[in-house]
């Protein structure tokens, strides 16, 4: 068992920037920065309801996840080439990159797109190509997962599936996301199962501002490997019992909960407390253009609102690499990476 130095708080910001650490968490539409929106719009003639990057950006005051979502759609219709997935993918990288990112799991919707008439082929093949670059030029290991919009039929998401197949060999799971209230996880259970059966991973959003039930529904009827939000789980003990004897990670977003009003104040998070437990929660950026920052700004404002301190900074980036999906030979690379890192902070090496 790694011993984990004492850090001084004032040194911890540092070093929560450098460590390693693993992306799971990130919609990649919503790494979409206005400024990349307008470059998009003007060079695709698409015209946006925003005069100004900044008339835009003042549009980013969110009173629930619907608020958001409608804004992040409309966003979205610039994207029109492969070039296009391929910018707006690769800008993500470089944040990655300096935030020391070393994998990132990445969300895409391609029904947000294949219903403006893009084909899956550029949606895929561009976002495919800025992850071959940032292995290649920034060492950053990557892969994507296909998440079907909840507010949608399961029908959709059948054809969506189908569409999807010929490029399998370009992502490694599927998820689910959109507006949750309304849409339980067992609308999608028939779609899933044949995702199960075609060997790809499993991860839905639940639990996000939808009740405890959706989560139980996520795990018992989807049979999902992860919890992408999964905040309100900290209301049910047996819950709660259930997710850290099977360790079956949460993928938390702060900075997102807070903009979209699951916590009033970033001070009043649960994740400290679920990390106390002995959950396996990991801290994401979710939509980093629209929430206020990327992953190490969200490692940062919620440390300082919550009081963390190292030794919760290692359990958050060795748990981002335990609940990645990839082998076991990679993770314990990444473990002794990070034991190295810390050692190599306290300058006790
Ligand atoms: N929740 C649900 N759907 C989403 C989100 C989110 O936070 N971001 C992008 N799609
Ligand atoms: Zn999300």
């Amino acid at each position: 068992m790694f011993k984990v130095p004492e850090v001084a708080q004032n040194r911890l910001p540092d070093l929560l920037k450098l460590m390693p650490k693993a992306e799971l968490h990130i919609h990649i539409e919503g790494s979409l920065e206005p400024e990349l929106i307008f470059r998009l719009a003007k060079r695709n003639n698409v015209a946006i309801a925003f005069k100004s990057i900044e008339e835009l950006r003042s549009a980013y005051a969110f009173t629930n996840l619907q608020t958001f979502l409608d804004i992040y759609y409309a966003g979205a219709s610039v994207l029109i080439h492969e070039q296009d997935f391929y910018e707006m993918a690769w800008e993500y990288f470089l944040k990655a990159s300096s935030d020391n990112v070393v994998h990132a799991e990445i969300f895409f919707d391609p029904q947000t797109h294949t219903s403006r008439g893009i084909p899956m082929k550029t949606i895929i093949e561009g976002l495919a190509r800025a992850c071959r670059d940032a292995a290649e030029k920034l060492q950053i290991s990557s892969a994507l997962i296909l998440c079907f919009l909840r507010h949608l039929s399961e029908q959709e998401a059948f054809e969506t599936l189908e569409q999807a197949l010929p490029f399998k060999d370009h992502f490694i799971g599927v998820g689910l996301d959109s507006s949750e209230l309304g849409h339980p996880p067992e609308k999608f259970a028939a779609v899933f199962a044949k995702c199960r059966d075609l060997g790809l991973h499993l991860v839905a959003h639940a639990g996000e501002e939808g009740p405890i039930e959706y989560i139980w529904s996520a795990l018992k009827t989807l049979g999902v490997e992860r919890i992408d939000h999964g905040v309100q789980s900290s209301k049910d003990p047996d819950l709660i019992k259930y997710l850290s004897s099977k360790r079956i990670p949460l993928t938390v977003c702060p900075l997102s909960n807070v903009k979209l009003k699951v916590f009033a104040h970033l001070s009043e998070h649960n994740i400290g407390q679920m990390l106390e437990k002995g959950l396996c929660v990991t801290i994401n950026s979710d939509d980093p253009a629209y929430f206020g920052g990327y992953i190490n700004q969200n490692f940062i404002e919620t440390f300082e609102a919550l009081k963390l301190d190292a030794h919760h900074a290692y359990s958050l980036a060795h748990n981002s690499f335990e609940a990645s999906f990839a082998s076991a030979v990679q993770k314990e690379e990444w473990y002794r990476e990070l034991g190295q890192c810390f050692k190599r902070f306290t300058g006790k090496e």
